[in-house]
């Protein structure tokens, strides 16, 4: 990797790393595209809760029931979107995707998690299905942690793109074997 080009793919995860700790960063709330089984991309908002630049991985949290983690475990492929407005750069992101759902690592996230959020995952009907009842009734915490799933995504790729009155810049990171490796691209 040349040296600007390594100074910014440094920059790219020393900003994931602040979005995680900070809720007005615009990286904390990047949008992840998945494939449903009958081949439709889907596309939803999740929080950025971690970003692992050893590993590259980027961690989100959600409910084992969503549609999401069914379509991750049928189909690893994603990609993240991620804009920041005041930079003007936007990521694009492929990775490969996992779930943890009873390990220790999904242990520690899981005691991270404050009361307030534990909500997320206690109700009583699954997330996505018709509501059946006006009333919300909520699941004991037990039964919330076996809901609450760790999505621990994999980026193999970046597409890192600046745009600037001068001349836009764009650049392609890419895993190959056992490092990123990186190229300069047409805007
Ligand atoms: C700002 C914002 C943050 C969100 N964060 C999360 C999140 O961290 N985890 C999550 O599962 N859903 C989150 N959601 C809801 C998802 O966008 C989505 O509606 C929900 O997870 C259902 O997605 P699915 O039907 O594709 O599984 C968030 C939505 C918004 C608008």
């Amino acid at each position: 990797m040349q040296n600007n080009e390594a100074y910014i793919f440094d920059e790219i995860w020393g900003e994931l790393s602040r979005a995680k700790v900070d809720s007005k960063h615009s990286f904390r709330y990047p949008v992840l595209s998945t494939v449903s089984a009958d081949n439709w991309p889907e596309a939803r908002i999740l929080v950025l809760r971690d970003a692992i630049k050893s590993t590259s991985r980027l961690i989100f949290y959600t409910d084992s029931r969503s549609p999401k983690v069914e379509q991750i475990r049928k189909n690893r492929h994603a990609i993240l979107v991620f804009y920041n407005n005041k930079k003007k750069v936007q990521l694009r992101i492929k990775g490969l995707v996992n779930t943890l759902q009873s390990s220790q690592k999904h242990q520690n996230y899981f005691n991270n998690i404050v009361q307030t959020e534990l909500k997320d995952y206690r109700s009583t009907q699954p997330p996505g299905t018709v509501k059946t009842s006006e009333e919300i009734s909520y699941l004991s915490k037990e039964v919330a942690k076996d809901n609450f799933c760790v999505i621990e995504f994999e980026a193999i790729d970046i597409d890192y793109l600046q745009l600037s009155r001068d001349e836009h810049k764009r650049i392609n990171f890419k895993y190959e074997k056992d490092r990123w490796v990186s190229e300069e691209i047409v805007p």
